[in-house]
């Protein structure tokens, strides 16, 4: 036997006598779910930064100290945010669930869009404008003159490091000489006198508690100078010799990671960075100066 054609307002009289009354109240199963998953979700994340699980190391200079601190600051603003924000959503799931009412059309509060609007843009802006000094100090101040200097030279997928020398003056490079296996990776120039006492290594060694000046190169692509504990990172741009600078407080061995993509061999370039005393640091220089 063929159905009856069934209109459509016929169809929707039956599911509504079909539902009857007592289904129109609607369930707050649901929406006590889903306001007790996003307490959970608040829970858990809270926990997650609160017991610092995925912490960093601990930071070896002052200014990676207040970076720490400014972070911090970030967190506790962004957090709290985070929190009013959740909670808000599950209370408004629960409160505002179905009880079988009409729903109803709200054009919104300007007032309240104005203040949550100027609220965040006071939260960014003021965290920007803080976090920018602790950036600037060590950004926009140049090295203090009795730093040492180090020059940085990445390539895929190494670091090489130069020491200038008892003369303190790096020697000149020529790009057309540049042979890492016949022992010049950086192509020193043999025919200046500058370049004689060059200490060329592959890890990084420096005093600690004395100003240290790096100059960032690249003989390929770009490549990144990232050590943890200093909190710094900068790109190494081939062309560019860019410097950074940092005074390291703790003794002991740091690990130099390449931060940017920079071929199929990306994940395995690093390197190390000793930080030692001062008369380690003079054992060093004399060690790597005697055989040249
Ligand atoms: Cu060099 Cu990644």
């Amino acid at each position: 036997m063929r159905a009856p054609r069934l209109s459509f307002t016929d169809a929707f009289e039956r599911i509504k006598s079909h539902r009857g009354v007592a289904d129109d109240r609607g369930s707050a199963a649901t929406s006590v779910l889903l306001a007790v998953l996003l307490a959970a979700l608040v829970a858990v994340t809270v926990y997650i930064f609160a017991a610092r699980i995925y912490g960093p190391p601990a930071a070896i200079t002052s200014i990676g100290l207040r970076i720490d601190r400014q972070y911090d600051l970030t967190l506790y603003v962004t957090g709290a945010a985070f929190i009013l924000a959740q909670l808000g959503l599950g209370y408004a799931i629960l409160r505002f669930r179905d009880h079988g009412q009409r729903a109803q059309f709200t054009r919104g509060s300007t007032i309240a869009e104005v203040v949550w609007t100027s609220v965040t843009i006071v939260a960014f802006v003021g965290l920007g404008i803080a976090a920018s000094r602790a950036w600037a100090e060590m950004r926009f101040t140049p090295a203090s003159r009795n730093s040492i200097q180090v020059e940085v030279t990445t390539t895929q997928f190494v670091y090489t490091f130069r020491y200038p020398g008892a003369d303190g003056k790096f020697g000149r490079l020529d790009p057309s000489l540049v042979n890492a296996p016949a022992g010049n990776p950086l192509g020193l120039d043999p025919n200046d006198a500058l370049g004689r006492d060059d200490v060329v290594v592959p890890i990084l060694t420096v005093p600690v508690n004395r100003p240290v000046e790096l100059l960032l190169r690249s003989q390929d692509v770009i490549h990144n100078f990232f050590v943890r504990e200093l909190r710094l990172q900068q790109d190494a741009v081939p062309g560019m010799v860019i410097p950074i600078h940092f005074t390291a407080d703790r003794i002991g061995r740091y690990e130099i990671v390449c931060t940017q993509l920079c071929g199929l061999g990306h994940y395995k370039m690093h390197s190390f960075m000793d930080v030692v005393s001062e008369s380690d640091y003079e054992q060093f220089l004399k060690r790597q100066a005697a055989p040249q």
